[in-house]
């Protein structure tokens, strides 16, 4: 039709010949409500993988709360009008501008019929409609949905969804929506049909569409008020083993959010997607979850133990997000740690109580801790450093995040600590009476859990504490004890302070709740957990009446045991001696605080060395204390697996204000092999004690043994690589060859590769032949290549120059998310040894795949972009050749707003 011809061209064309244009930042306090609102959306989808037409029909109407504006406009993203009616006549007055349909309209209320052609096959991206392997699927958070038709997609504009497909039947067997199935049938010429209601107002970024060759596992849920759902896993033919643990990972949940929340499902349906092409994890949209295999296909043979446990978690994530995040939906984008936050302590939680016992607990504690200060922690001290509840973007996409999901995730726990467990469900229901329905915002959430706990800690502050969602930046606490032995007083001296972060040069004082016990120097407990408010500058808290124990030398000092819990996200200075630190690893009754007493022992350690303030030796006393945890009793074998890891040579790193990732590396990898060689006895002794015999179960027991075990192989390769023997490597390449699932073989050829062991050559290569068809394992087989430990001394750069010859295997694929990630951000984002090079080839490397990504996929080459996000606080000659590799991705005309907000915001670092 002639409209089309007269708007098809600009957009596009003149982008791409242009200056690269400023990108155009929203910012949090411009939010309007929207102009017009469309109450109902019925779609018909004429299915093709080169063509998919889509005509929507829209009624709009005038929203009372807008500006009252006879305009309307529609979002769109690369999209060309095929035709468009307005109250059932062909209409030919309208704009495009920027991408959007821009239409004058009088009146309240009218009916828009928009045409829209899309061609999934060429879409790259991974966001909207687009084809995967013969499937079409589509992803529309954040705002993929302007990608398939034109519409305010904006998360406060709420509709009620009918879909209609049609499609060639051999091509799409399957046709899914969100909601209930309605109708369906045959058509003509081979085709058929397919009706989907969704009863429930969504945003649009909940849409979902899927069609094609899929299998379904079937099961049941029936709710508690007795009602029977049905559940569907729907993945590729040849994948139908392996939904098991997914399928009752999803059962699990919807029994816990009833138990745990009262929440239940609220569809006939429940169905889970898995596709191979998947920017992300997993989406939640209504009703028609799609994710990414690595998070739904699983069996002994093929997966891991941890990849078992994401599993569970991230179903566990999506299907929460049906009442925290779709019932209830974010305002706007800046909220999104309303739904996200939230959701990821839901998740935390489930995980904890599908754990089941207290050391299974404090063992995902322990673990979501270690990713909070793996990835958040520098985030928030870097150029890419926003608050929870950010205040401009330039792509949103940016901005899911650590701090958006797990310091958001720390906000709702601290929430909870301040009003206690019951406080907060009595909340979190306020929350879910006040807003079902609704698109609302972070204070929305705060304010109810204040709400429902008058006269609580967190009500008497709450301004205060919601400057969390406001400031950006690691809160720093200093903490200092004076015992008065002559008074029996303890007094507790709280301090706190906040470094400047982009765009906040000063902050005011966080409400940070410190859990808090104190011993005596025979971890005795003198005053039981106790829950301090620290919310200015300083405070004291006195703690009266302590007495020092029979028999314990006054004189001696007391012991306190900090931010039990990790009760804040913080960083704790607490200035105690390693005899007060190794009292808390023996005998603290949180086992945080306990994991955390044997980090801070290590880190002080390795600090030292790597500033070259004493020899890179670890002590005996240090290295008793290991092998009393270790050899200990009653502690569970997944708590001393944690226990017995070093931090992290990126954790390390964010201690320093000059960091040279070389240095770094030699000292820690020292520390290893003094750990290997030092207990080798008890690593032995470890080996023995804690092999499976019996049948695979991946739940916390076996697989804390399992992961205690797999460490003693890894240590024991590495005392014979420092031998010479050839014993432990020949067991580990044994393993690899006869394994009877997943983790065991995989941490055997680790334990190879990471002790740079002759015959981890050939076991990749065993490896290789026995899953070369199967895509997570292949993944698997590249990302340990790319994560190796980069060797020390004459082999250094072997890792390095083996993941640049994985890019070219006939395997990999740049265009496949999980398989670029597997190599690239393995090596990028997981491997600072071998991409810190003094000759910067890592760097280069970087500047060059950020480049071709963006081409194809610029969500992907956004978070690659990332790996350079701390380049200013290192070294030289490290940081000149960062920066010279920053400055060349900047200067390509044609970057994404995704890349060119990262890379504008690291050179500002400078
Ligand atoms: N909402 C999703 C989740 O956390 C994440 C998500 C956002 C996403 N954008 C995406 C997933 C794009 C895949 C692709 O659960
Ligand atoms: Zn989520």
């Amino acid at each position: 039709m002639d409209a089309a011809q007269t708007i098809a061209q600009p957009a596009t064309t003149s982008a791409a010949a242009s200056q690269p244009a400023a990108p155009r930042v929203v910012k949090r306090l411009d939010y309007r409500p929207p102009d017009w609102l469309v109450p109902t959306i019925h779609f018909d989808f004429a299915l093709g993988i080169e063509a998919t037409k889509v005509t929507s029909t829209l009624t709009v109407e005038k929203n009372a709360d807008g500006s009252g504006s006879g305009t309307i406009r529609l979002d769109g993203d690369g999209l060309t009008l095929d035709s468009l009616m307005i109250d059932g006549q062909l209409h030919n007055d309208f704009r495009i501008e920027d991408g959007d349909l821009v239409i004058d309209l009088a009146g309240d209320r009218h009916e828009l019929v928009i045409q829209t052609t899309v061609d999934p096959k060429a879409n790259t991206q991974l966001s909207g409609l687009y084809a995967t392997n013969g499937l079409l699927c589509t992803q529309c958070e954040a705002e993929g949905f302007r990608r398939i038709t034109y519409f305010p997609d904006r998360p406060d504009v709420l509709s009620r969804y009918k879909v209609r497909m049609t499609g060639d039947k051999a091509a799409f067997p399957v046709l899914l929506s969100n909601g209930n199935p309605v109708a369906g049938g045959d058509g003509p010429d081979g085709t058929h049909w397919a009706e989907w209601d969704d009863p429930w107002l969504k945003p649009s970024y909940l849409f979902a569409l899927v069609a094609g060759t899929l299998l379904e596992q079937k099961d049941s849920f029936t709710t508690c008020s007795g009602r029977v759902i049905k559940l569907a896993i729907w993945v590729r033919p040849g994948d139908e083993t392996r939904t098991e643990h997914a399928m009752v990972s999803l059962k699990h949940s919807m029994k816990w959010d009833e138990d745990t929340y009262g929440r239940e499902y609220d569809l006939d349906e429940f169905n889970i997607v898995a596709v191979s092409d998947f920017n992300a994890g997993a989406m939640e949209n209504k009703g028609l979850n799609v994710f990414n295999t690595r998070y739904v296909l699983a069996t002994s043979a093929t997966a891991t133990d941890d990849e078992f446990r994401d599993i569970e978690s991230v179903i566990g994530h999506e299907y929460f997000h049906n009442w925290t995040g779709n019932r209830i939906t974010c305002r706007d984008w800046f909220q999104l740690s309303l739904k996200e936050g939230l959701t990821v302590f839901r998740d935390q939680e489930f995980s904890m109580d599908m754990a089941g016992s207290p050391s299974g607990r404090a063992v995902k504690r322990v673990n979501d801790v270690m990713r909070l200060r793996a990835s958040q922690f520098p985030e928030d001290a870097g150029p890419m450093a926003h608050p929870v509840r950010p205040d401009s973007y330039a792509a949103i996409d940016n901005f899911y995040t650590d701090t958006v999901y797990e310091k958001g995730a720390e906000l709702v726990r601290m929430m909870q600590s301040l009003v206690g467990r019951a406080g907060f469900e009595r909340g979190i229901t306020l929350y879910f009476q006040r807003h079902d329905g609704q698109a609302v915002t972070c204070d929305d959430f705060a304010q109810a859990i204040s709400d429902a706990n008058p006269g609580s800690a967190l009500a008497e502050r709450l301004d205060a504490f919601k400057r969390w969602y406001a400031q950006s930046g690691t809160p720093r606490v200093k903490a200092r004890g004076h015992f008065d032995a002559a008074a029996r007083r303890y007094t507790l001296s709280l301090s706190q302070s906040c470094p400047a972060t982009p765009g906040q040069a000063t902050k005011q004082p966080f409400v940070i709740p410190v859990m808090t016990a104190l011993f005596n120097v025979r971890g005795e407990t003198l005053a039981a957990e106790r829950l301090l408010v620290l919310d200015s500058a300083e405070q004291s808290f006195v703690f009266e009446d302590v007495d020092a124990g029979v028999g314990v030398d006054v004189g001696s000092a007391l012991v306190p045991s900090l931010l039990r819990g990790f009760s804040a996200p913080v960083l704790l200075d607490d200035d105690l001696s390693d005899a007060q630190r190794l009292v808390l690893l023996a005998h603290d009754s949180d086992p945080f605080t306990r994991w955390e007493a044997g980090q801070k022992l290590a880190l002080q350690r390795l600090l030292v060395a790597v500033r070259g303030e004493g020899d890179a030796t670890l002590d005996a006393a240090y290295i008793d204390a290991m092998r009393s945890v270790l050899r200990h009793d009653t502690l569970a074998p997944a708590f001393k697996d944690l226990v017995l890891t070093l931090p992290s040579e990126g954790y390390i790193a964010e201690q320093l204000d000059v960091v040279d990732p070389q240095r770094i590396h030699t000292v820690r990898e020292q520390f290893r092999t003094q750990m290997a060689q030092a207990l080798q006895a008890d690593w032995l002794w470890a080996w023995q004690q804690h092999q499976v015999n019996e049948g695979y179960d991946p739940g916390p027991a076996q697989a804390g043994r399992r992961a205690l075990a797999n460490r003693a192989l890894g240590m024991l390769c590495l005392c014979a690589a420092a031998s010479g023997d050839t014993v432990w490597p020949g067991r580990a390449y044994q393993r690899v060859k006869d394994a009877s699932n997943m983790t065991d073989r995989r941490a055997a050829l680790s334990a190879l590769i990471n002790s740079h062991a002759a015959l981890a050559k050939p076991a990749l290569a065993h490896m290789l032949a026995l899953f070369q068809h199967d895509a997570l394992v292949v993944d698997t087989w590249f990302s340990l290549q790319a994560r190796a430990t980069e060797p020390l001394g004459a082999r250094q750069g072997e890792v390095f120059a083996q993941a640049l010859s994985l890019l070219k295997h006939p395997l990999f694929s740049m265009k496949n998310p999980n398989r670029a990630r597997s190599v690239i951000s393995s090596l990028c984002h997981g491997n600072p040894a071998a991409f810190h090079r003094r000759d910067g080839a890592g760097y280069a490397l970087w500047a060059d795949l950020v480049t071709e990504i963006d081409k194809h996929n610029a969500k992907v080459a956004a978070r690659l972009a990332r790996a350079m996000d701390r380049w200013s606080v290192l070294a030289e000659p490290y940081r000149g050749r960062a920066l010279a590799a920053i400055e060349r991705v900047a200067a390509q005309p044609a970057l994404s707003a995704d890349v060119r907000e990262v890379i504008t915001r690291a050179l500002e670092a400078a």
